[in-house]
């Protein structure tokens, strides 16, 4: 399965950090944002990973992860244009793919979950996990029918329909490229990462699982201080 780290963006919730450099490269305690959805991916055994960034700090990006061979893996690089969503960004790295399903994993968000199995286990359609939040209003949200199942994703809802959250782990089959070329721009302008599960969902062909440990989309200043924290206890319960 090919792996894709989305780090484009403009980080204005992190402004002034963001001023002069990419969101995905400020620490994360003690090492940078993106190392930790990079780890996330390299433990679960994907080997071949795709970064999509702006071309503003592409260069930073490659000369600090290189050509993977540190991490035993080989990174490509792709450049996103513009603010043209997630859904755009996944997009773009359709020409490294050859037909395999892909693992996305959004650059801001840090999870310690192990999830090999889920990788391995993944055959077609979409999957997605969630994670119980008490803010889902600032995130993609799902609603679940009488059976559990879920009926529909909203985006950053005003009145969420659970407290649920659509983290930024997301495992596609090869179909998503089609799908995403069918998608049109939401109102601000973006191909949302939210249409395009719904697409699969409408086709039955969406499942669900669940993040078991900790879930921080670092993209704010006071989830960025949380996800240091966390890393912190977690490195010193490691060293005990
Ligand atoms: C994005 C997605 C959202 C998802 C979130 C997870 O939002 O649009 O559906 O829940 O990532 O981190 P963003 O954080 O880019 O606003």
């Amino acid at each position: 399965m090919l792996g894709i780290i989305l780090a484009g963006g403009t980080g204005t919730r992190l402004l002034p950090l963001t001023k002069v450099t990419n969101k995905h490269l400020l620490p994360v305690y003690d090492r940078p944002m993106i190392y930790y959805p990079l780890e996330t991916l390299l433990k679960a055994g994907i080997r071949e990973i795709i970064i999509v960034t702006g071309k503003e700090h592409a260069g930073n990006f490659m000369a600090l992860l290189a050509s993977g061979s540190e991490f035993g893996a080989r990174f490509a690089y792709v450049l996103q244009e513009g603010a043209g969503g997630i859904a755009e960004a996944i997009g773009l790295a359709e020409p490294f793919a050859n037909g395999e399903s892909i693992a996305v994993i959004l650059g801001d968000n840090v999870l310690f979950d192990d999830v090999s199995r889920e990788i391995a286990d993944f055959r077609s359609g979409c999957r997605i996990f969630l994670k119980e939040v008490p803010d889902p209003e600032r995130f993609g949200v799902p609603e679940f029918g009488k059976g559990g199942d879920i009926i529909n994703i909203e985006e950053k809802p005003n009145a969420p329909k659970s407290n649920y959250a659509v983290t930024g782990f997301y495992l596609y089959d090869s179909t998503v490229f089609r799908k995403i070329g069918m998608l049109k721009p939401s109102a601000r302008g973006e191909l949302e990462v939210t249409d395009l599960n719904n697409v699969y969902l409408r086709e039955g062909k969406l499942t669900h699982g669940y993040i078991k440990g900790p879930w921080i989309d670092a993209g704010t200043i006071d989830n960025l201080l949380t996800a240091s924290n966390l890393a912190r206890e977690r490195k010193a319960k490691r060293g005990q």
